[in-house]
């Protein structure tokens, strides 16, 4: 017998102190293993492998998902899950299975979703989905419209070097078919009514990494742009800290992957208090979307380097349009300015395309910091959140102390970091009406007298800022809010530059996952 297992049985001391007493003999210490040899048990008394999963399944708790083959029967494959993802891929003649489609879409663009605790019996040509019982239940079919050149690295090294090039695309395709013939925000998948976001009163993001600091940016444009107060809360700190939700709160839940553990738990858990939850979501038929109220899905296409790049970039698209057409439905002020906000939305493909065409530079940047031990990033504004998701990208991927602050906030104990040498990279908000521009270099100031290197990001003809900088990376001009669209670009080349001249598997940084299926 050979079992895959994903996920974390809860039960399993209890079910291994069981087993320990019946004087079966443990290899391992693992928790797979008990589901194993409970599989074994059932199976050596003579029950099929199909009745046997069904029975443990009944006795398991926790997350998982799990797989297994009977030598006796190799045609065969059982499979089962519970807040774990698995997804079956439709074949002609073969069938797959994946925790995601990305895993089976070079074969077939056929999938069937699986609900909670199913179970599914597999051969060449016959796919069976039951309850844990042994209950049919209809799975829905869909199609995956990835496309097929996505699940390769077309000529890059990495899965991640190539989706960062692919962002224009990404956020072109998030872009598309959003605005009707009149020119007002459409959003398809937006099933909640007008009337029940009129009366939404307060909305509250969670989610976890990357996918946090897109809701970090959604705050600042939401609040703008439709006055509605925005929490943004970890999904792995929210359910425990006893929320204030009720039905006039709507949750934005926002994944990538649409299985990470945590988010989906704090859905839940809103849920179960009446409020509404809203998805921002690249994964069709996961399980974050199949639990939510509404969902808006981000066109990037599979996302493959473990790092994500495009994900985040269409999560922006995502809250901007949702931002948008929450200030259209509730008529604010800003309702009046979706198209010229959309314009430049539009534009953006075209500038994040001129920002890649500066790549080499970047890179040849990152080589010289290859020997640093520590980097630190600093913004204001939306480009906070950029800040610390360039560092989250030189943690994971390069390995290296990496930390993103507000700028504001360094005289408040930070600025004891920097000594002579320590690369800082600053995102440069864009020279506006307010003072957020002069008050970001004077942060920049403070850090480069102290013998600070600094790297400036800042925008097109802005020369005020080139007294403060050691080294200077340009971006084309934009609003302030949208500026994270460009701003991160060159922070995720940085990243994956220096950790591939540091030798490191960029898409596969060590112990990391794509998705985070545990809690
Ligand atoms: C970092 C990264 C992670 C994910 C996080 C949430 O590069 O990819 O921080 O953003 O695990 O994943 P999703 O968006 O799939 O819920």
């Amino acid at each position: 017998m050979a079992l895959v297992h994903n996920g974390i049985i809860e039960n399993f001391l209890e079910l291994r102190a069981r087993l320990e007493a019946d004087d079966h003999e443990l290899v391992s210490e693992t928790d797979t293993e008990i589901v194993a040899r409970l599989l074994e048990l059932q199976v050596r008394s003579g029950i099929d492998l199909v009745t046997a999963m069904q029975r443990v399944c009944q006795q398991l708790e926790g997350a998982f998902t799990l797989v297994a083959i009977d030598g006796e029967d190799p045609d065969t494959v059982v499979a089962a899950r519970r807040n774990s993802p698995l997804v079956v891929g439709l074949g002609e003649g073969e069938n797959f299975l994946g925790s995601d489609v990305a895993a089976f879409i070079e074969f077939t663009r056929e999938a069937l979703e699986l609900g909670q605790d199913q179970i599914v019996v597999m051969t060449r040509d016959r796919v069976d989905v039951t309850d844990f019982h042994g209950r049919p239940v209809e799975a829905k079919r869909f199609h995956v419209d990835w496309d097929l050149s996505s699940a390769e690295k077309d000529g890059h090294d990495w899965f991640m070097r190539k989706e960062i090039f692919e962002q224009p695309r990404a956020v072109a395709d998030s872009l598309l078919g959003r605005r009707d013939a009149s020119g007002r925000l459409q959003l398809d998948e937006m099933r909640l009514a007008d009337e029940e976001l009129r009366d939404i009163d307060k909305i509250i993001i969670i989610a976890c990494g990357t996918s946090f600091y897109a809701g970090m940016v959604a705050k600042y444009a939401i609040e703008h742009w439709t006055r509605t107060p925005v929490e943004v809360e970890l999904a792995s700190e929210f359910r425990y800290r006893d929320p204030i939700i009720d039905a006039t709160t709507l949750i934005v839940a926002i994944s990538q992957s649409g299985e990470t553990a945590d988010t989906l738990q704090a859905i839940r858990h809103a849920r179960s208090q009446r409020a509404k939850v809203l998805a921002i979501c690249n994964t069709n038929g996961s399980s974050i979307p199949r639990e939510s109220d509404a969902v808006i899905y981000t066109h990037a296409g599979p996302e493959i380097g473990v790092a994500s790049t495009k994900g985040f970039l269409t999560q922006l698209v995502a809250c901007y349009l949702l931002a948008l057409y929450i200030a259209q439905v509730k008529g604010t002020r800003f309702g009046d300015e979706i198209d010229e906000i959309m314009e430049h939305l539009e534009a953006m493909p075209g500038h994040i395309e001129t920002v890649l065409s500066g790549a080499d530079a970047v890179y040849s940047l990152a080589a010289d910091h290859a020997s640093s031990r520590s980097v630190l990033f600093l913004g204001r504004h939306a480009g906070y959140p950029v800040a610390l998701e360039g560092a989250l990208k030189l943690k994971e991927l390069a390995y290296l102390h990496a930390e993103g602050f507000a700028a504001g906030e360094l005289k408040h104990g930070p600025i004891a970091l920097v000594e002579d040498g320590l690369p800082v990279l600053c995102v440069v908000p864009p020279k506006g009406r307010d003072q957020l521009h002069g008050k970001m270099l004077s942060g920049i100031q403070e850090v480069r007298a102290r013998g600070a290197r600094t790297i400036c990001l800042a925008e097109e003809g802005d020369t005020s800022i080139e007294p403060y900088a050691d080294e200077l990376i340009r971006l084309p001009k934009v609003p302030v809010l949208l500026q994270p669209l460009v701003a991160i670009v060159p922070l995720q080349l940085f990243a994956c530059e220096l950790a591939t001249v540091l030798g490191h598997d960029v898409d596969q940084p060590r112990n990391l996952a794509k998705s985070v299926t545990v809690e």
